[in-house]
């Protein structure tokens, strides 16, 4: 450990984001306070090349990051109004992820920092999100991150750059994943979460008793797949499916998760105060938490527990750049920089010291 943040001048860092479907870049400030500024954002969605597979396929992926990602990163530093000599290091995702998409981001931020002189930050993707609300929103430590994407379903203790503790993760399914299946079952488009949400509003919550996995069960882990179960079985008692059949269906899926979520987040809080780490808030991130009805039922629920709900902006929330860009301007103020030798990791926990879980350190093709 070096110098603290506040003493360190601003830091300027490009990010770099290849592990799934979006190839990204962005130029991230964060001032010597710590306040942060994103100076670039630049995000191509891979995700027209994939539906018609109805999830991510790896080589394709790899590929499209070949062809875009030179132009994306100059684009990045175009939109940000500077030159290599404004940078003060590259982070880059080292994992997890598909591997063929991590190595391409990997391999191109080594040469450009090599060429350019600049200090290279291989990361943990899962950092980024993590993080970054402290980017949009300031959070303080020690905050509760829900994380929920394509790929995970975890509660971790945030408790400093580098410190994450993992209080619970699925034993099966990602959420998105989970979405993502159930809006294949019910034959709507992919990606399913959006599709789902969409699908769900005119919908009656009630009307199906779907099962609640893991509610109430001492610890804070998560399980979605008996819940695709029991909607695939309703779905095929009604088959043939009216509108309206899809629309309560999609309805009572989202109510389902949205009790799950929330009962387990309201135990991981308790855990973190029994802990003697009471969260100064409780923080959203990934692609689901761009779902309206879950933010709703997490703001309510953290309400109630006296905490701040804080939730980036969609576009923050699902896969993006600025996210590393700013993961490394944290470890840089914090004295904490990787070994940039770190080679890419298809899998690759937050919390290394945990067990492994299916949902823990994994993220890939969810066709
Ligand atoms: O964080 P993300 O963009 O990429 C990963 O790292 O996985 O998350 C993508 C996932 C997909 O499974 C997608 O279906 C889900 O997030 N998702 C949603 C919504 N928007 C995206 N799930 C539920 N409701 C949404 N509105
Ligand atoms: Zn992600």
């Amino acid at each position: 450990m070096t110098a603290s943040p506040q003493q360190r001048p601003a830091l300027t860092v490009l990010g770099i984001e290849t592990s799934c479907d979006e190839t990204a870049a962005a130029v991230v400030r964060r001032s010597a306070g710590g306040s942060g500024e994103i100076l670039s954002n630049v995000v191509l969605s891979q995700i027209e090349d994939h539906a018609a597979f109805g999830g991510v396929v790896p080589e394709i992926a790899a590929r499209a990051h070949v062809d875009a990602l030179d132009g994306v990163i100059a684009a990045a530093m175009r939109d940000a109004g500077l030159d290599w000599a404004g940078l003060d290091g590259i982070a880059v995702t080292a994992g997890p992820g598909l591997i063929g998409g991590v190595l391409v981001g990997l391999m191109t931020a080594r040469a450009v920092a090599a060429a350019r002189g600049l200090p290279l930050l291989p990361l943990n993707h899962l950092e980024g999100h993590a993080l970054t609300a402290r980017l949009t929103d300031g959070a303080a430590f020690p905050y509760l991150l829900l994380l929920v994407s394509g790929g995970h379903t975890q509660l971790v203790a945030i408790e400093g750059v580098g410190q994450y503790r993992r209080l619970g993760t699925t034993i099966d399914d990602a959420l998105g994943e989970a979405f993502d299946k159930a809006a294949k079952l019910l034959g709507l488009g992919y990606p399913g979460g959006p599709a789902v949400e969409r699908a769900a509003a005119p919908g009656n919550p009630a009307r199906f008793a779907l099962p609640r996995p893991l509610k109430g069960t001492p610890n804070c882990d998560f399980s979605f797949s008996g819940l695709k179960t029991a909607l695939r079985l309703q779905a095929e008692a009604l088959a043939p499916l009216a509108e309206q059949d899809v629309a309560d269906l999609c309805a009572g899926f989202q109510a389902a998760v949205t009790d799950v979520l929330t009962d387990r987040v309201r135990r991981a809080i308790r855990s973190m105060r029994a802990d003697g780490v009471p969260p100064t808030a409780l923080v959203a991130a990934g692609g689901v938490a761009s779902n309206a009805t879950i933010r709703r039922g997490l703001d309510r629920d953290s309400a109630s527990e006296g905490l701040p709900f804080l939730v980036p902006p969609p576009s923050l929330c699902t896969d993006n750049a600025a996210m590393m860009a700013w993961a490394g301007a944290e470890r840089m103020a914090a004295g904490l920089l990787p070994e940039p030798a770190v080679s890419a990791r298809p899998r690759w926990p937050l919390d290394e010291a945990s067990d492994p879980a299916v949902g823990a350190g994994r993220r890939g093709a969810r066709a």
